[in-house]
């Protein structure tokens, strides 16, 4: 069956696989990461030869590893966990970049070991442990100094520069660890990486960042002499989730960095531009599919209690945030009169809740939720060990095969590791 880009759409299959695979269950459509995957590619002008790194944390499954590496994607890492599963799905060490604020020496060690294409470096005493690390090997190490611009993305879903934070090395700080350099004989400046923030919809935001990067990046390798052969621009390319959020205008994406690519190419010639995304890739090839155990009233409220929650996708039940927006959600199968329900999964704290006052079709016990646009940050971002549930299977829908990524946890995985008193 050939597999369209619409195929999650389809209640009839997802309804299948529910059956088949149980639930809750995550499934993924092979052809919407391709099509997201060929779209951000599309925005860059090709004579700039951008190079897309996937970031591994908004869904670390070696199967999605796999699928992008064989799109011709690279990736970007933050953890030993990672770095060992891209190795594994057949990523070569120089097509990977390892971000993070708290690399520990031995994942330090490892990178440097394996000769990866940069360890993005967070703080001038991160430089010096690689350095020494490097050094103890007789080997020299790649980085990029990974900069807290000054410049705030007021636009993105969470911030993270031009504020205090643990992430980057302060613009402002940016010229002393440069001056130290020359001292570190065991690494080599390749570039710099910028990080501005997730889930920016805003082209003009994404334009100015990407203006500020570069004009960044240039300021400081051609103030100090060396050529910028890398500049990682980040990432944060969002996708509408809520009814009040509009889809990138991508058009007016495209027609501004061919703009933007106009008056820099000359002076990034030689330089590989890096661009990394998650969200935008897998946010929308991927639902969450829980089954309801239970409708009852309270108080005048309908509650749909699920067999899945907030433990197996906390970015739909918004834990830690303080202003609730409900993720798409439909029950399978279903349609007719709306009504307001909550739904909420098995869990015994109040937060345990994946839709408030949702409005869906009357849905009854044993019904599937199909939570929408949860490919992204979902099973990764969640408190899986919270209450002991068994982990849900993840299938991927994919070139008319269908292959299960995970398979569904044992009730008895939760002791696994664990060691009795007596
Ligand atoms: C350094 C870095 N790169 C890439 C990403 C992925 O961002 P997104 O999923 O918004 O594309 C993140 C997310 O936090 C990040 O911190």
């Amino acid at each position: 069956m050939e597999l369209t880009v619409d195929s999650l759409l389809d209640e009839v299959r997802l309804a299948g696989l529910s059956e088949k695979y149980g639930t809750p269950l995550y499934v993924y459509d092979g052809a919407v990461i391709r099509r997201q995957l060929e779209t951000l590619r599309s925005l860059f002008p090709a004579e700039a030869g951008v190079e897309v790194y996937y970031s591994m944390k908004c869904n670390p499954l070696l199967g999605i590893a796999q699928l992008l590496r064989r799109e011709g994607c690279r990736v970007e890492v933050a953890s030993a966990g990672e770095l060992a599963a891209v190795l594994e799905a057949g990523y070569p060490p120089a097509d990977i970049l390892f971000t993070s604020p708290g690399k520990t020496a031995e994942e330090l060690e490892w990178a440097v070991d394996l000769g990866i294409c940069s360890i993005n470096a967070e703080s001038l005493e991160e430089i010096r442990r690689i350095d020494r690390i490097a050094a103890a090997r007789g080997r020299v190490a790649d980085i990029a100094i990974r900069v807290n611009p000054n410049l705030e993305q007021k636009t993105a879903g969470i911030r993270m520069s031009g504020v205090s934070s643990q992430f980057g090395i302060d613009e402002e700080e940016l010229s002393g660890v440069l001056a130290e350099l020359p001292r570190l004989q065991s690494v080599r400046l390749i570039g710099f990486h910028v990080y501005f923030g997730t889930q920016i919809l805003s082209a003009d935001a994404l334009l100015a960042q990407l203006e500020d990067t570069f004009e960044l990046a240039l300021r400081y390798a051609e103030g100090s002499g060396t050529p910028l052969q890398f500049l990682d621009i980040g990432g944060g390319w969002g996708v509408p989730y809520f009814a009040h959020e509009a889809a990138l205008e991508l058009d007016r994406l495209r027609a501004g960095i061919a703009e933007l690519w106009l008056r820099y190419a000359g002076r990034l010639r030689g330089t590989r531009i890096a661009v990394e995304s998650g969200r935008f890739l897998l946010a929308e090839a991927g639902v969450f599919l829980t089954k309801v155990l239970y409708r009852k009233v309270s108080k005048g409220s309908t509650y749909l209690v699920c067999d899945g929650g907030s433990n197996q996708h906390a970015s739909s039940a918004f834990l830690g945030r303080y202003i609730r927006h409900n993720f798409p959600m439909r029950v399978l199968g279903r349609s007719g009169p709306s009504e307001p329900v909550t739904v909420t999964g098995p869990l015994c704290t109040a937060t345990d809740v994946l839709g408030q006052k949702v409005e869906l079709p009357a849905a009854a016990v044993g019904d599937v939720i199909c939570v929408d646009k949860s490919g992204a940050y979902g099973l990764t971002h969640s408190p899986v060990l919270f209450l002991s549930h068994a982990l849900p299977a993840e299938v991927l829908l994919h070139d008319g095969g269908e292959y299960v990524l995970r398979e569904r946890g044992r009730v008895h995985d939760v002791i696994r590791g664990q060691l009795p008193l007596d």
